[in-house]
């Protein structure tokens, strides 16, 4: 329930981190204006979908699988990488489905995914300082001044390229591609040759078996609506406030307000003040929110933080996602899952094994190794299976893209083969192939769990 005294804009008179400076104030305002008259990009009951699916990852009984580009970007933009991501988070699901025996909330971190916080304002190059790249909803790659000024109509563009992405997205969800007869044809042809696309190939072999059954037994696509289409959501990081405002409307139905630029905002490690715009701006919307938190987070902090964005404790309205890193997960998580879970905080725990894990090599590639990200995973299982708590959820940056931009997995991708296909607009993701062998291991963590509920009425109750 929106507060009283909020609105779209109350943030505004809040302390704010991460805010690009536009030089041209007139342009910026007619930026918004063009942005508050656009169509909303999602709608209310969507929004509300999404909750109430995530509701259900917070009562233990579905996994959320959220994963896509560190950023999107202008120039990447086409029908093909958009396809391609979808089919990698479709493999996931199936493996996590089936593998895990685990209903799965399906999230793109897409359609909207541009803006990027940074640690320097600034940026030095050979003497020369500009301000730093901030994704290009704000600015310009390219080390130059021109590309680098914030630029308003930016926010036009982004706006315009997320609605083509999410009208894609919408069509490939129930348009016939996501049938689970095509589980086959997901599989990219880089990948099939792969130990996890042969082992993908198993999989997508048992699940023809199981509805070709089902089909002899009348459960077909045409009888049973689920098996033809999926649910597919979207997410981002409400960075950029001034975009977020003018996308925020209210549903006729029910009166309140919902930010309708994605369905599933979250809000950075940067930027979670308590008593910053990013979190007054995330209370007043109806969505589901998640809220990115790091190492240096305490537990009265993090109830702090749950009590500003779910005072009422619904189910589903907050995600909080652990981005710890592979070292300090199993030390940091047990007493904060453990205070969560006493003060009996409903909340869906996702784990981030990405950007607490990001190194530079010597050959200045930003990179992530790969037994680091599933180190991070197993650490965050164990910590749930320990506290008696559903490990509910996964927030990945991947792609469907043949890259090399994290070293290891089943491909062997060496420091030295970095420089290969590195083409990422920000941080280093996941390839098809290691984001499948990721979904492997989760699948079998998820079967663990699921086989110790099973075995221990502590968890079931926590469930209940
Ligand atoms: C991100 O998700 O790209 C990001 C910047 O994460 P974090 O806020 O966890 O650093
Ligand atoms: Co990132």
């Amino acid at each position: 329930m929106t507060p009283p005294t909020w609105s779209p804009d109350c943030w505004r008179s809040k302390p704010i981190r991460q805010a690009p400076a536009y030089p041209d104030a007139a342009a910026f305002a007619a930026a918004e204006e063009t942005l508050r008259r656009s169509p909303p990009l999602v709608f209310a009951g969507e929004v509300r979908s999404l909750k109430a699916a995530l509701a259900r990852v917070a009562e233990g009984e579905a996994f959320l699988l959220q994963g896509g580009d560190c950023a999107e970007s202008f120039a990447e933009f086409s029908a093909d990488a958009i396809r391609d991501t979808f089919k990698v988070l479709l493999q996931m699901a199936v493996a996590l489905t089936f593998g895990g025996a685990c209903p799965v909330v399906k999230v793109g971190r897409v359609a909207g995914q541009f803006a990027k916080p940074r640690s320097e304002p600034m940026e030095t190059i050979d003497g020369a300082t500009l301000p730093s790249y901030r994704g290009d909803i704000v600015n310009g790659a390219g080390f130059d001044e021109a590309s680098r000024t914030p630029d308003p109509k930016r926010m036009l563009r982004a706006y315009s390229q997320s609605a083509a992405t999410l009208n894609l997205l919408r069509a490939f969800a129930q348009g016939g591609f996501a049938d689970l007869r095509r589980v086959h044809q997901w599989n990219l042809e880089f990948v099939a040759s792969s130990p996890q696309g042969r082992r993908y190939d198993r999989l997508a072999g048992r699940i023809d078996e199981a509805l070709a059954f089902m089909a002899a037994c009348g459960v077909t696509s045409a009888a049973a609506a689920a098996l033809g289409q999926t649910g597919f959501y979207t997410s981002h990081e409400a960075l950029l406030l001034p975009y977020e405002e003018a996308l925020t409307r209210v549903d006729s139905l029910t009166g309140d307000w919902y930010d309708c630029s994605t369905h599933l905002p979250w809000i950075g490690e940067r930027t979670r003040q308590i008593d910053g715009a990013h979190v007054a701006f995330c209370q007043g919307i109806g969505n589901p929110v998640g809220v990115k938190v790091g190492p240096t987070v305490t537990a009265d902090e993090l109830i702090r933080l749950i009590d500003a964005l779910n005072p009422e404790n619904e189910a589903g309205r907050l995600t909080l996602i652990a981005r710890m890193g592979a070292d300090k997960a199993g030390l940091v998580l047990p007493a904060l899952v453990r205070r969560v879970a006493r003060e009996g905080r409903k909340v869906v725990w996702s784990s981030d094994p990405m950007h607490g894990n990001t190194i530079k090599t010597e050959g200045g590639y930003k990179t992530r190794r790969f037994d680091k990200v599933l180190a991070e995973v197993r650490a965050f299982f164990d910590v749930h299976r320990a506290e008696g708590t559903h490990a509910g959820g996964i927030h990945v940056e991947m792609t469907g893209k043949d890259v090399t931009e994290c070293v290891g997995g089943a491909q062997g991708i060496t420091e030295a083969l970095l420089g290969d296909r590195y083409h990422t607009q920000c941080d280093p993701r996941l390839n098809s192939s290691q984001a499948l062998e990721l979904a492997f291991l989760l699948a079998e963590e998820l079967m663990a769990e699921r086989n110790m509920r099973i075995a221990s009425p502590r968890i079931a109750a926590v469930a209940d």
